[in-house]
């Protein structure tokens, strides 16, 4: 790589701090130029696994010291702890395709903030790897009022809150995700408004909104309050590092959309000194290779095979975050939809669809690049966030015992959304999920139970997390719809060499 080009990065860095071109160009001579910048970011700090700390790590102290730091602020500071949750209420995008960049750069001023009140330059955010720990990590469960990290409306008063089910976070839910190469997918649906919702894709709809049910419940950390929590930095550090896994580690490109690059996010999120700063996708695309790192493999100590990328020539992951690539997710045909429908939140298994269509059949052909997509829409927001919904197809007998690794079992989702939430906009629409069905279809027909005929049922099963009684007994769905759809995206730059040892 040139120096010019190594410039160009350091300069991207300060704008992604949020200066302004000049400034840029101000502080590259202050700071002694080029080389010092280069060596912060060849430097730059990395973000660890909190369970992997030990009990006295400096990273687990800094981080209690910022929080405490933020809530002694003066309460008309931008950078007070319920400041900073506000920035969440107002803006925060949920549903559409700004969700992993928009809570990039809310975490990476939050990170500098952190850093700046505690005077340590080298903190980086430590993350929860709710896929290896499903817990919440002791030091969060202690129920006292010096404990920085406890939070006592998680779960409506429950200490401790269940652990994470393996149909929300487990190995297989996890690799299905990384193994999508669909940015369109993988990221949420596109929108032309930030707080414009539509389907939601398997991360943000299952581990993500999951973890605010499960922990959150109808508390803080349920709520789009639930920065107020300190775990919710913890637990966007893993939905963070689960969309650098996929890019950086797997090489997967982002969609290159202008739509989607060009968004900006001016003005909503504050820097360590509490000033306001202009930033957009496209800046922020660079963070990973600028800002911070994360240390290696958390997936692979957890049943999820990888292999070491790290020696992939720097050149060409920079281009790949740079410049994304063509994604695109067209409905082929539409096989049938339901009518609006109910679902009783429990035990039993509810269908909610069923086609006959020679286009589902075992005689019909399924390539590489097409897919067999379940769209819920219209459903109806739940007062409270604590159950999820698991997804089946052909299986009418199913029931909550019937497992993750069952082959008729195609996904499951949650909700996280907040009535409060106006100021930058209303958030529009119900919530809408996508649930990919293309490998359960492939596994029955493997099997047989998919024949000739093309009849496909799909049942539903309302959850409550952790095994409690829900507060709310139905769900109401507008519709399920099954389509044919044919996904195009680039095939990943480098994939993982097999199980790391
Ligand atoms: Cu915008 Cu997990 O929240």
């Amino acid at each position: 790589m040139t120096v010019i080009d190594e410039g160009r990065r350091a300069v991207l860095a300060l704008l992604a701090k949020g200066a302004t071109a000049t400034a840029a160009g101000a502080a590259l001579a202050t700071l002694g130029g080029c080389e010092s910048l280069l060596e912060q970011i060849r430097n730059r700090p990395m973000r660890r696994d909190w369970a992997r700390l030990g009990a006295s790590d400096p990273v687990k102290d800094c981080y209690r010291a910022a929080v405490a730091a933020m809530k002694a602020l003066p309460a008309s500071d931008p950078r007070h702890w319920t400041k900073q949750a506000t920035i969440h209420l107002d803006w925060c995008p949920h549903g559409n395709w700004w969700f992993l960049p928009w809570h990039r750069g809310y975490l990476l001023y939050f990170e500098q903030i952190c850093r700046e009140l505690t005077g340590d330059n080298t903190f980086a955010l430590p993350y929860w790897n709710w896929t290896c720990q499903r817990s919440l990590q002791p030091e969060f469960l202690v129920a006292s009022a010096s404990n920085t990290l406890f939070d006592a409306t998680r779960n409506s008063g429950v200490n401790p809150p269940p652990p994470m089910s393996d149909f929300n976070v487990g190995p297989a839910v996890m690799s299905a995700i990384l193994a999508e190469t669909n940015f369109l997918i993988f990221g949420s649906g596109k929108v032309l408004g930030q707080r414009d919702r539509t389907t939601q894709g398997p991360l943000e709809s299952n581990p993500h909104n999951s973890v605010h049910g499960t922990v959150g419940g109808s508390g803080n950390f349920g709520s789009f309050m639930s920065p107020l929590d300190p775990i919710f930095w913890l637990h966007h550090g893993m939905v963070e590092r689960v969309w650098w896994e996929w890019n950086v580690v797997r090489g997967h490109a982002n969609t290159n959309d202008p739509a989607w690059a060009n968004m900006r996010f001016d003005n909503q999120f504050v820097d360590r000194s509490g000033a306001p700063v202009q930033t957009s996708v496209g800046l922020l695309n660079l963070a990973p290779l600028l800002s911070y790192r994360y240390d290696t493999s958390p997936f692979d100590r957890c049943g999820i095979p990888l292999g070491d990328r790290l020696e992939v020539d720097k050149a060409v992951l920079r281009r790949l975050l740079e410049e994304g690539g063509r994604a695109e997710l067209e409905t082929v045909r539409r096989v049938g939809a339901s009518r609006p429908t109910e679902l009783a939140v429990g035990d039993r298994a509810t269908e909610v669809l069923r086609v006959r269509d020679p286009a589902v059949s075992a005689n019909a052909t399924l390539g590489p690049d097409d897919r067999v997509l379940l769209r819920l829409t219209e459903l109806e927001q739940p007062a409270t966030g604590d159950f999820f919904v698991r997804v089946f197809v052909n299986l009418p007998g199913a029931s909550a015992a019937t497992g993750v690794d069952d082959p008729h079992y195609a996904g499951s989702f949650a909700f996280f959304n907040d009535p409060n939430a106006h100021h930058g906009g209303h958030v529009h629409g119900n919530a809408a999920v996508m649930v990919d069905a293309t490998e359960a279809v492939r596994r029955l027909r493997r099997l047989g139970e998919i024949g000739a005929d093309g009849e496909l049922s799909v049942q539903l099963i309302a959850t409550p997390f952790g095994g409690r009684p829900p507060r709310q007994a139905r769900l109401a769905i507008g519709q399920v719809e099954l389509q044919l759809a044919r996904s195009r995206a680039p095939a990943p730059l480098f994939m993982p060499k097999g199980p790391a040892q």
